[in-house]
């Protein structure tokens, strides 16, 4: 029984991932579902070390050897939370299949949230942001990366066009229900 303690605390947790392109709004759907679950948050961004956030600065795409590290420090975080019996939710844009496998080699019971819709819409929201590393020129790269959920993979997509307080709602209906 002691001896599977930590195991079943951590089962007992849930991770989410809100994921999609720069500008569909994860940062902010995150951390309102975060806040309605009371649920521990995180940025992904924040995991990068400096020399990626150079590249992205310069306009480089990063490469899946640029990645990789990161995602695994994303992951070991959300493990780390699991382990203390803790409920999270990330922001990251998690866009390729093999960077969700990453993160879903961390803790148990990880599912994701897609934020997806049609480029010009997160285009013209990026157009009116400033302060963020991540430049405009780099959203057609990451359209172009997007591998959007398999079926198998456990997770929903909503429709980023939709306000921010309908996104959060549906997110967190589907944690309840269905996640
Ligand atoms: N559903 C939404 N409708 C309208 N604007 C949004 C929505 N979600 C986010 N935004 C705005 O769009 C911009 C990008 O959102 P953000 O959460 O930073 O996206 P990401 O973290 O995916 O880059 C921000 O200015 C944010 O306030
Ligand atoms: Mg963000």
């Amino acid at each position: 029984m002691t001896q599977t303690r930590q195991d079943d605390t951590s089962e007992g947790t849930s991770h989410i991932v809100v994921m999609g392109v720069s500008g569909s709004g994860k940062t902010t759907i995150a951390h309102g579902v975060a806040d309605r679950l009371g649920w521990e948050f995180a940025e992904a961004d924040d995991f990068h070390p400096q020399r990626n956030i150079d590249k992205m600065s310069a306009g480089i795409p990063l490469d899946d050897d640029d990645r990789g590290p990161w995602l695994e420090d994303v992951a070991a975080w959300m493990a780390a939370r699991a382990a203390d019996g803790r409920s999270t939710v990330v922001a990251c844009s998690a866009l390729k299949r093999s960077y969700r496998d990453i993160l879903r080699d961390g803790p148990p019971r990880v599912g994701f949230v897609h934020l997806d819709g049609p480029i010009a819409a997160i285009g013209e929201r990026l157009s009116g942001r400033t302060g963020h590393f991540m430049p405009a020129s780099l959203l057609q790269s990451q359209v172009d990366a997007l591998e959007p959920l398999d079926a198998g993979e456990h997770g929903i997509q909503l429709d980023l066009r939709q306000t921010p307080d309908q996104l959060i709602a549906a997110a967190v209906d589907w944690i309840e229900t269905a996640f």
